[in-house]
This record gives C-alpha cells, structure tokens and sequence, in this order.
C-alpha cells in the first residue's frame, strides 16, 4: 500500500486500490477513502470509471436511493461494460431479467412473487436438512485431521443446499456443483469458460423447469421451491419461463459465493481471535443459539462476504455526501467499508462477537435487500457451529501470510483455507 497515514500537513497520496496488498487487506485503503474522500471516483481493473460510496450514512440512503437505477440499460459505458451484477456470463446466457438488474415496477412484481415461494418457513423447514448435508462434508474429512475447508466445505455446502431447495434431483449436483466452481474458478479469467458453464446451467434449468410445469398437479408432484416458483401467482399474474429460469439462476448464484465467504471468512476471523472463539465454543458447549446468531452477524459485519453491492446507475444528475454525481455514472456502495465506519460503530476495527448494536450492511439495505438472508443466517450458522463442536481444535495449518484472497471486485473470500484437527 502506497498510502502514507501519517503524512504531516496532509493526507498524502490516495491509496492505491485493486492491487495484490488491496485483495489481502482492503481495510486501511477504505479508512483512508472514508476519512479523505468518502465519494471517490476511481477507475476500475475492467477500464470503467465508477464512484465508490464508503460511510455508512452514504452507504444506506444510496442502496435506498430510487434515483439510483439496477438496469444497466442507465449505464453511459459502451455495451461491453454493461450487465455487472457480480454474476459472471449472465449477460452472454440472456440471464439479465432478474431481481438485481431491474427496478419498480418489475422488481416490485418479480420479488413479491418469488416472495410466495420463497418463505421463512420454507427455510426454516430446512433446517435438518443444512444440518445434515453439513454433517455429511465434515465426515469427509473429520478422521484426516487436516482439510481444505473451503474446497471440502464452504464450496459444496451452499450448492448442494440451494439444489436441494430448488428441487434439482440429487444425481443432477454434482453437475451443477462443477459447472457453478467453473464460473467462480473463471470468474475474471477466460470468457469462453464462464460462458460454457452458464449457458449449460442455463440448459439444465430451462429443461428441469419444464419438466417440473409438465408434471405439476400430478399424484406426489414435488414441493419444491422451482414447483412453487411456477404456482406463484399475484392477482392472477405468473412468472414466465424466462423469468423462473432468471430467478433460479439469481437464487443459485447470489448464494453461491456469498455463503462461501461466509463461511470461509467467518471461520479464518474465528481462528485469528482465540479468546472469542473459546467463549463462543463454551456457550455452544452449553446448549445456547442466542450467541451463535449475535456473532454469525458480527462475523458479516467485519468481514462480510459482499464487498462491494451490486452495480448501480444515476438516471439523473444527484449528490451522495456532497458529491455531484453525473446521470449515467455506476455507483459501487462499498459494504465492506460502511460497516467499518467509526460514525456508526463503536471501534468498529474490532471484532466483538457479542456486538449488540449492530445494524451492519452485509445483506444490503432498501428494495434489494437480501431475499436469502434467512437461508445465509441458517447456513452460516450450521456451518460455522457443527465445525466448532466436532472440531474444536481446528487450528490454520499455513501462514496467515500464505493465504490467498479471491481480489474480486464485488465479492471478498479466499482461496483455500487449510486447516489442521485432532481427528
Ligand atoms: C441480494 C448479500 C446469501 C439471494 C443481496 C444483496 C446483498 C446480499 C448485499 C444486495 C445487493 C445489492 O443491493 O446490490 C448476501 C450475503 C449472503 C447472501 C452476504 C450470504 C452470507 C444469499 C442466499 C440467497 C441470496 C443464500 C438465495 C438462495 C439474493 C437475491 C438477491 C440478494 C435473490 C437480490 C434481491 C433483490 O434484488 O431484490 N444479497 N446474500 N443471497 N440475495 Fe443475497
């Protein structure tokens, strides 16, 4: 990092962003913006140029801020820079018609129907089934004493999860568990991969989606979320099929890689602060959920899977924190640095599993917010509370300094995460 902190009789220069050191540990880079130049316009690896938003109170009135549109159709960029929701290839698959690249009316329609479908019971009528497939991972690697958690356990869980509820047949997921790794390995890398990979996810699901409407109404039909998705209706209004192949493509991968770095951060902040993580495997020891659920929140708060929301465009010329921004400019509200903000949080550099006041954005704010944040929570949850109870020793087998983080531009995760145990 180039940035100087200390420099005497000014900020010095602006940090350098997007580099190697920028992937590791954004953090001091964002204390610098949010101190210095809390609406920055940068350019981005991809050649854009875009605004990026890093306090809180900034952060939360822009995801609210209707002037600020999802439909990349606002974007001034030539075409090839449109569609960036953060999804790979959806562009190239005809996948654009979902929730996060369009606004009221339609986002309004689209999401109360999803909404009928996908409900808090249906999620929490789950919850055996996150506990099982969670348990199932571990006793893959349980008497190895050492593992990958993120290609072992973070990758598949949220696949293998997301399948279930949708209702794709348990011999289709390994399918769909290597073509979704191909668009995450690829992401940022070749084209030709990511497109490959979508447009056969796309296959599969336009093809499973018709053969669930053809069966639908028939003797032990499925209850599944696809099937619901199909039945939902408003004021006798349905989905179409493009819309139910969009939104299973939007539910598959915004909680893809999101759960991923749940998980695969969560657990490395947990290995880096022993005193909390015993505290926490104590109150787990002793029956109570109330302190996993606060500190599964606070895990989302200080390293949050999501570091930068998904893309947005002024349609018209307006001010975030001052800053005139142009109609047609992207707006890229930085999560990851709102919840550091020292406006909002009590030492906010801190981790304090037990935070109280926490109204962090890791699951955004506004129209968009998360539709799977109950499925996150319950994953999350699971995920982080089975391991810390069959592995209690878990311990980093490498270096902090050999970790490698992802470096993308919306997501925050690593590579790999391994780990050691007594089997
Ligand atoms: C939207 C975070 C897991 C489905 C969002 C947004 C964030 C987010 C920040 C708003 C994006 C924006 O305003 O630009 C997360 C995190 C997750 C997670 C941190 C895991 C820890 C999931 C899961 C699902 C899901 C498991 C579904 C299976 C969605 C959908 C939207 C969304 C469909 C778009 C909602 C809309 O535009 O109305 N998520 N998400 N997410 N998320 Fe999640």
């Amino acid at each position: 990092m180039s940035v100087n902190l200390h420099t005497p009789g000014g900020p010095g220069p602006a940090p350098e962003l997007f580099t190697w050191e920028f992937a590791t540990d954004p953090y001091p880079a964002y204390a610098w913006l949010r101190q210095h130049a809390p609406v920055h316009r940068t350019t981005l690896p991809s050649g854009v140029d875009a605004w990026l938003v890093t306090r809180y109170a900034d952060a939360r009135q822009a995801l609210a801020d209707a002037r600020l549109s999802k439909n990349p159709v606002h974007h001034d960029e030539p075409a090839h820079a449109r569609g960036k929701t953060g999804i790979p290839g959806e562009r190239s698959a005809g996948l654009m018609t979902h929730l996060l690249n369009i606004d009221p009316p339609d986002h309004t329609r689209l999401r109360r129907l999803v909404a009928k479908a996908f409900t808090p019971r249906r999620v929490a009528a789950f919850e055996p089934r996150v506990q099982e497939l969670t348990d199932r991972l571990i006793d893959g690697f349980a008497a190895r004493g050492s593992a990958d958690l993120i290609h072992e356990f973070a990758f598949p869980l949220p696949i293998y999860a997301i399948c279930d509820l949708l209702g794709v047949p348990p011999e289709d997921q390994d399918d769909l568990r290597d073509w979704a790794g191909m668009m995450i390995r690829h992401g940022g890398g070749p084209r030709g991969g990511v497109a490959r990979a979508v447009k056969r996810i796309r296959g599969y699901l336009a093809e499973l989606i018709h053969r669930k409407r053809e069966n639908l109404g028939a003797e032990g039909a499925d209850d599944d979320l696809i099937s619901g998705l199909i039945r939902a209706s408003d004021h006798g209004e349905h989905l179409t099929e493009n819309e139910v192949v969009a939104m299973c493509f939007v539910l598959l991968f915004a909680g893809f890689e999101t759960t991923i770095n749940l998980v695969g951060n969560g657990l490395y902040a947990l290995m880096c602060h022993p005193e909390q993580r015993a505290r926490l495997q104590e109150s787990l020891a002793a029956g109570e959920t109330g302190p996993l659920a606060t500190a599964v929140e606070e895990l989302l708060r200080y390293d949050g899977p999501v570091e930068m929301a998904t893309w947005r465009y002024a349609t018209e010329t307006l001010t975030i924190g001052g800053q005139e921004i142009a109609a047609g400019d992207p707006v890229l509200v930085v999560l990851a640095a709102a919840d550091r903000d020292p406006e909002r949080f009590d030492q906010p550099e801190v981790l304090d599993l037990a935070r109280r006041d926490n109204q962090h954005l890791g699951y955004g704010h506004g129209i968009h917010y998360c539709l799977g944040a109950p499925l996150a929570r319950l994953e999350g949850q699971t995920a982080i509370a089975t391991l810390l109870r069959r592995l209690p020793d878990l311990r980093l087998a490498v270096d902090h300094h050999d970790l490698r983080w992802r470096g993308g531009l919306i997501m925050r995760g690593l590579r790999t995460l391994p780990v050691e145990f007594t089997p």
